[in-house]
């Protein structure tokens, strides 16, 4: 199995719930290392800037307007199959359809305010993490 990074974020709802450690302690467990981490309040220009593959969706602007409605934390995360093993301990994207026992079932609310983040392939992985930490080399070494 191939050693991976991927691009993770906490999203304002999630840090205002105080539970960043818990979502930590779940890459920790599922074998995931935090490589890279940032603690950022996004401006507008940063969130529309990360999320512009999505520009043309009906819900951007909310989506904008959620991510930059407080602090996010932001992570690379390493280890074996690390963008699926990320997602698969995220759930659905829609924290009603989302497995019990994922992060978005047990900390999520809403499609809006659904608590983290995860790059949804390698390539995006790649490109995400280089928008976030410049310096980090974005495939594993
Ligand atoms: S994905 O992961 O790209 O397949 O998910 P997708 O359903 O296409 O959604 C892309 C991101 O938009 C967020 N989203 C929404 N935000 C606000 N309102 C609505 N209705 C909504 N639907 C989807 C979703 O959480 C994804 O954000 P990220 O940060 O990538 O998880």
């Amino acid at each position: 199995m191939a050693i991976e990074r991927t691009l993770s974020i906490i999203k304002p709802d999630a840090v205002a719930k105080n539970v960043i450690g818990q979502i930590y302690q779940r890459f920790e467990g599922a074998g995931l290392k935090v490589i890279a981490a940032r603690m950022m309040h996004l401006s507008r220009a940063e969130a529309e800037g990360f999320y512009a593959v999505h520009k043309e969706r009906p819900f951007f602007k909310d989506l904008v307007d959620f991510m930059i409605s407080g602090p996010v934390m932001v992570q690379a995360l390493q280890g074996e199959n690390a963008m699926q093993v990320n997602r698969d301990l995220m759930g659905a994207t829609d924290p009603k359809k989302a497995d019990k026992g994922t992060i978005r079932a047990d900390f999520a609310d809403s499609i809006d305010a659904n608590a983290v983040h995860g790059s949804d392939s390698v390539e995006n992985a790649a490109i995400e993490i280089a928008y976030f930490f410049p310096a980090l080399n974005v495939y594993a070494r």
